[in-house]
This record gives structure tokens, sequence and C-alpha cells, in this order.
């Protein structure tokens, strides 16, 4: 977009579009035209049924979804629909999936069967399916044949188009099936809809070129595209004129963010650049693959006031042979090295993981390898995952896969081991006084707030909805395990 274009707001752009011209070419304005023509297809649907017409989106998988979901919602709020929180009650829901691990697929095709029986007494509503899923062939041709209540399916590459697609589907009342295999296009400018007025995510890459043996990731994401920086800048200072405090840079591997841009930045570079955002408050980011973390990065997080005082670190396992196998290209002594590097220079940061139980060839002794590294790192909290087989990974196709029984008997003694060690760490903080972002009102307990720390761990305490968004500093009274009890410091 020129620049003149970027001061204008997306209403009054939307307001231009000429609904008698064929739609314009150029993106995003294409998007804004079929926004228009979606919103008078509503006006129609809205009159029909007397009252607003409402639309659910179910998010699965990783912030990265979470993030599209937000502009998703942008648009479905554009077009007039009003957010109605229970699927089962919306005019059209939309379901934007993750293929990451089995289970999450399976979850998908429960909840789809279950809107079925109820889109059979609600004629007019619409179902939709996008996201990592979607970008798998035989996922789709299930939905063609099993699920023919679904009325658009779309992947992750084309999420831009979803105005251009939901329309073309209000038109035609035929399924619309449009996935691409791959993309290079980053569409700017689009309309999102946040969940929280105070903070918000902000992609800063997309896709993933790393391969690790197990992971569907770069399979449905494609390959590493990052933004521009100056896209990344002016959409965090147009947060912070809105009301944002705190950002999370997303991407999946953000410590080779710009690598591939015209001209090249460094990750810590736009941590620099970001930092200077007046009204900015919190930096954070994920996730970070340890092969990549530089010691320009260490060097800026340790200079910074708003980097928050939290890295997610993903070890996955322990031992060096697994992380061959897993194609993760660190060692076990190089991420050690690497942990000990990052605590030297920051020794109140908090580390989270990702670790996977019984990758294909596992050993007990592998396995000990991995206590180990939990024991040695003593990480605040870590996702423990039950290797999954996806089929179209190398790994889904090695034959020695651990039996069901010793992956489960490792999967508790991991958790048990985690969870103790978190709970020592977090009741190390017990009794300091931190910066804590309110961040919502305690649904269980009468007068209370909920706020999250610098290290990312949260902490309850009596306040009320005033406070939400702000930065207050809270006395932390009582550890709780993996959350505080406490109490504003005036
Ligand atoms: N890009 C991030 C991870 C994204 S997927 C990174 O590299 O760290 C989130 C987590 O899901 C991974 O860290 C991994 O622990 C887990 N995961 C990925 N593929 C999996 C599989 N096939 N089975 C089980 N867990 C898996
Ligand atoms: Fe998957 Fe590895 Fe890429 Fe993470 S870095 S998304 S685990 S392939
Ligand atoms: Fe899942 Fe896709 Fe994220 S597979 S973990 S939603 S990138």
């Amino acid at each position: 977009m020129k620049n003149e274009e970027r001061n204008r707001s997306i209403e009054e752009l939307i307001e231009e579009m000429d609904l008698h011209k064929e739609a314009p070419e150029e993106e995003p304005f294409r998007q804004y035209y079929f926004i228009k023509k979606a919103r008078a297809y509503y006006q129609e649907l809205s009159r029909q049924e007397g009252r607003p017409l409402t639309y659910c989106v179910t998010t699965f998988g990783c912030q990265m979804n979470a993030r599209d979901s937000e502009k998703l919602s942008g648009i479905l709020e554009e077009i007039g629909y009003v957010e109605e929180a229970e699927e089962t009650k919306a005019d059209f829901v939309i379901f934007n999936t993750c293929t990451v691990r089995e289970n999450a697929n399976q979850k998908v095709y429960g909840r789809l069967g279950q809107l079925g029986h109820i889109k059979k007494s609600k004629p007019h509503m619409m179902i939709a399916i996008c996201g990592c899923m979607m970008q798998e062939a035989e996922e789709v041709e299930t939905i063609r044949k099993s699920y023919r209540h679904v009325d658009l399916i779309f992947g992750t590459h084309n999420i831009f188009k979803f105005a251009e697609l939901f329309t073309q589907a209000l038109q035609s009342h035929k399924l619309v099936v449009d996935v691409w295999k791959d993309t290079d296009r980053i569409v700017e400018d689009l309309p999102v809809d946040r969940k929280y007025l105070f903070k918000s995510g902000v992609n800063i890459m997309f896709g993933c070129n790393n391969f690790c043996s197990y992971c569907i990731v770069p399979y449905v994401r494609g390959r590493e595209r990052s933004r521009n920086p100056e896209d990344i800048i002016k959409e965090i200072r147009q947060l912070v004129a809105d009301g944002v405090v705190e950002v999370m840079l997303l991407g999946q591997n953000v410590n080779s963010y710009g690598k591939t841009l015209e001209s090249p930045i460094s990750f810590a570079e736009l941590l620099r650049q970001i930092e200077q955002i007046e009204g900015l408050k919190r930096i954070r980011f994920m996730t970070s693959h340890p092969k990549d973390l530089s010691d320009e990065l260490i060097e800026v997080m340790s200079q910074s006031p708003k980097i928050c005082r939290h890295l997610h670190l993903p070890v996955q396992a322990g031992s060096t042979r697994i992380l061959k196998e897993m194609n993760r290209r660190y060692t076990k002594e190089d991420y050690l090295a690497l942990v000990n590097r990052l605590k030297e220079k920051m020794p109140d940061l908090s580390l989270t993981t990702d670790i996977m139980v019984g990758f294909p060839g596992e050993t007990e002794e592998d396995f000990e390898e991995t206590l180990d590294v939990v024991r040695k790192v003593r990480y605040d909290s870590a996702f423990t995952f039950i290797y999954s087989k996806r089929s179209g990974t190398p790994a889904a196709k090695m034959d020695n896969q651990v039996p069901e029984d010793v992956v489960k008997e490792r999967f508790q003694r991991l958790l048990k081991e985690v969870q103790t060690i978190s709970a020592e760490v977090c009741k190390e903080q017990a009794g300091t006084t931190q910066e804590v972002l309110v961040e919502e009102i305690n649904d269980h307990m009468d007068g209370y707030v909920t706020g999250r720390l610098s290290n990312n761990l949260l902490v309850h305490f009596p306040g009320d909805e005033s406070m939400i968004g702000q930065l207050v500093k809270v006395s932390l009274k009582e550890s709780k395990g993996f959350y505080y009890m406490g109490e504003l410091v005036h």
C-alpha cells in the first residue's frame, strides 16, 4: 500500500469500493471490495432473520493460529457479524485447525460431527474450516466425503483471501474449496479484531525451513518468509496508539528472522528497533530455536528494560543421538552451554521448553538424558508431548517406534520431574515484589484480578476491572506451584 493510502482508515477504503465495477486485482483492496460485497449479503440475510447474525471462530493449535483467528474475526466484524461464544449457537462457525499431533485432528472431527446435527435444524447456518489441517489433501477429502455440511475450506497460505472466499460461499450455496500448495506472498493491512485490548501477538515471519524430522509444520505452513521491519514497526506503533502495552512477536523460529529479506537484518536488530517505540512497555517473542540463538540476541535481551525475562527454548530431547535423528542441529552439550551463557548474562531469566517422549528409537538411556537436561536447566515450566506419528514426515517412516506402554511410563516420569522442579523454581520468587501486567478479572475468586509477571507466571491478587491493562507492582505472598497469590504494593 502507498503511504497516503496507509494513512486512511480501512473503513474509508471499503467505502470507496464500487461494487458495479470488477473486483480490483491488487491486495488488500481486492479483499475490501469483497468485504463490501459480503456486507450487502449480510444485510439481506439479517433482514430475513430479523436479527443480527453471529459468528464463532474456534481456534486449535499455536499462537500463530490464534493470531490468524483474530484476522478472521476482524473481517467478519467488518462484514457485520456479531461474536457468539458458543459455536452451537452461531450462524457462521469457522474452525481454524492444527495438525501437529494426531489428537488435534480427531478433536476437529468430533466437533464438526456435532455441528452437522445442529445444522440440520438450522439450514441457513454456514460452516467453514481452515488452517494447517486443510493443507493435507487427505483431510480435505475426508471432509468432502464425510462432512458434507461444510460450506468452505481453505488453507494457511491464502487466509488473506477469506473475505473473497466467504463471499463466494455465500453466493454459490455450494462447497467452496481453495487450498494453495505454498506462497511467497505476505498481504499487509487487513482488518484484525484483537482478543485483548492491552496486548497483542504480532507476526514477524511465516513458515519454517527447519524440517525437524517429526514435524508437519514446514509442510503445512510453507517456506520461511519474514515481514519487512517497517511493516512490523508500523503495526506495533498503531497497536500502541490503540492501547497495547505488550506485544508477542510470533514466528516458528524467530531467531532466523530477516535472513531472507532483500536487505537482511537480524532478529536482535529488529528487537532494538521495536524497543525504541514509545509507549510500548513489554516485548515477548516465541519460538526460539536453540541452533540460531545468537550472542547478539543475548546481549540485546540483557540490556533491554522492555524485553521480558522469559525465553521459550524448546529442547525436544536430551540425547544427542536422538536430537540428530530429529534433525534439530544441536547437541545436548550445545544446548546446556547456551543455557549457561543465557543464565550468566541474565540470572533472573525464566526458561520454558517443549519436550517430546517416545521419538522412534528412544531407549531408556536416551530418555535418562532428557531427564538429565530437565534437572540441569531447571525449567520454570515445560510442555510435554507424547511423540505422534505424522504421515508425510521422515520420522513416520522410521520403523523402530517405541511401544505405547513404555512411552506412557516415561511420560509420567518426565511430568513428575518437570512439575517438582517448576514448583521449586516458582517458590524461589515468593516474597519478592514484581511488576505485573493486569490481564483479567479472576473467574474463581470474587474481588481478585490475575496478572502476568515478566517471567510469564501468573499472580492472583485483590483488585478490580479498572486495573486491567495496567502495569502494577505486586508483592508475591505465596507460591502455589505454578502461580502466586499476591498483594498490590502502592
Ligand atoms: N517451532 C517450534 C515448535 C512448533 S510445534 C519449535 O521448533 O520449537 C510445537 C511443539 O509441538 C514442538 O516444539 C514439539 O515439541 C511438538 N511437536 C511437533 N511435532 C510433534 C509430533 N509429531 N509429535 C509430538 N509432538 C510434536
Ligand atoms: Fe517444526 Fe522444527 Fe520448524 Fe519448529 S523448527 S516448526 S519443530 S520443523
Ligand atoms: Fe499447529 Fe499449525 Fe501451529 S500445525 S502448532 S497450528 S503452525
